[in-house]
């Protein structure tokens, strides 16, 4: 099948690049794609970053320290840009008026002003393509929970929990970088770096909170620097939100947990969903594992576990009892932002990736809970 390629260009050639380009590289997984994505151009400010990339991939044309290069390349239809917070706003910006369809990383600007600010920009390019990155949905047991939200299997809502939980930070002699720094990572702390990733599915089944409690910490308050003297972190470690819903017609408690410092925890994302006829829970701790208990008045009320095998929204070639992980989340979402790419409005399957506007509203709650830790107040989510 002769298949329509999407070349690329990537800004930040990070731990996140890599992760891009790797799932580029075993597209093949996919079944029955007519589409792929071909890595063209690379930037990184610090050159080093770009060997792996050299040594792994043919067919790159344009290698740079300066983004522009990318920018201007006629070769280069999309850009995956992942870089520190601090440079999301001009650079999304740019990407967004040279008409290079982007996915962007989240917070998606370091704050509320710069993400309105991207916005703008991207309202006025209808024709360009943006998504951010957000991979847990693609999971199996989270695309089970997708349909079944979609289908209203749960009755009225009773709470939902979700979360994103660390642990590395535990350690204090880890060094220091640029996610606990405010100038780079942003005031929102822990909250701009995992926040987006919780708040994706709840904004994405209608679910904004009106207002939110937050309580937030900060647990190790220096680090080695670059020189091995202690570094001051600035940042929030954890953060929990517990927010009020307002959804068809009825109320109901939304917990939200953002965590560099959950001891044993190393990517624990999680959703729980409880309602009156049915709940469903899942967790990347058992990342096979989807619980679900369906109830009827009167009658038992035991829960069920299903382990899954890998499908996702797309097929792939892995075979039906076999597990799905992390980079196989990677590869589902750069499979939807392709399709959407590619086909619009009749792409294969319907999880499209998270929008901008979804951001937009994720950044409406992470902004209101900082102003109601500062004043231990209840915040209105929104202006
Ligand atoms: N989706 C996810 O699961 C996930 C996970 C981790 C990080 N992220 C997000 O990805 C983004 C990058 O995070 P990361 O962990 O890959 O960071 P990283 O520090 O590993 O990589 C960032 C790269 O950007 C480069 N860079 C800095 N300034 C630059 C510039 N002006 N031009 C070009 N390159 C520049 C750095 O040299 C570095 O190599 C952030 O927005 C972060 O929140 C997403």
């Amino acid at each position: 099948m002769a298949k329509r390629e999407i070349k690329f260009g990537i800004i930040g050639c990070g731990l996140m690049g890599r992760e891009f380009a790797s799932a580029a590289a075993r597209w093949c997984h996919l079944l029955n794609l007519d589409f792929v994505p071909k890595i063209v151009g690379i930037c990184d400010a610090n050159p080093a970053m770009l060997g792996w990339f050299r040594d792994n991939f043919d067919g790159i044309k344009v290698e740079t320290a300066d983004y522009h290069d990318l920018l201007n390349s006629k070769d280069i239809e999309a850009i995956y840009c992942a870089v520190p917070h601090n440079l999301h706003e001009q650079i999304y910006i740019d990407i967004v008026k040279a008409g290079k369809h982007l996915m962007a990383e989240k917070p998606f600007g370091i704050d509320r002003e710069a993400n309105r600010k991207i916005l703008d920009v991207v309202n006025a390019h209808p024709d360009v393509l943006v998504r951010c990155s957000s991979e847990f949905p693609f999971f199996p047991g989270v695309q089970r929970i997708v349909k079944a939200v979609g289908e209203g299997r749960f009755g009225r809502i009773i709470e939902v929990q979700a979360g994103f939980l660390h642990s590395s930070d535990l350690d204090p002699r880890k060094p220091i970088n640029w996610k606990r720094r405010v100038a780079t990572n942003g005031e929102y702390g822990c909250m701009g770096d995992l926040g987006l990733h919780v708040l994706h599915l709840p904004l994405r089944f209608g679910w904004q909170p009106e207002n939110v409690r937050a309580l937030l910490s900060k647990i190790v308050t220096e680090r080695p620097g670059p020189d091995g003297k202690p570094a001051a972190c600035e940042t929030w470690d954890n953060a929990t939100l517990a927010c009020e819903v307002s959804s068809g017609g009825s109320r109901f408690p939304m917990i939200l947990e953002t965590k560099r410092i959950a001891p044993g925890e190393t990517n624990t994302w999680y959703i729980r969903i409880y309602g009156t006829e049915f709940s469903a829970e899942f967790s990347t701790k058992y990342p096979k594992t989807l619980r679900t208990m369906t109830y009827t008045p009167g009658g038992a009320q035991a829960w069920q576990s299903e382990d899954l095998g890998p499908a996702s929204a797309y097929p792939g070639i892995t075979g039906g009892i076999f597990e799905f992980g992390f980079s196989d989340s990677i590869l589902q979402m750069w499979a939807a932002f392709c399709d959407e790419l590619v086909n619009r409005d009749n792409m294969r399957q319907p999880f499209r990736c998270a929008t901008p506007e979804e951001t937009a509203r994720h950044h409406d709650v992470l902004t209101a809970a900082l102003a109601s830790h500062e004043y231990r107040q209840v915040s209105a989510v929104g202006d």
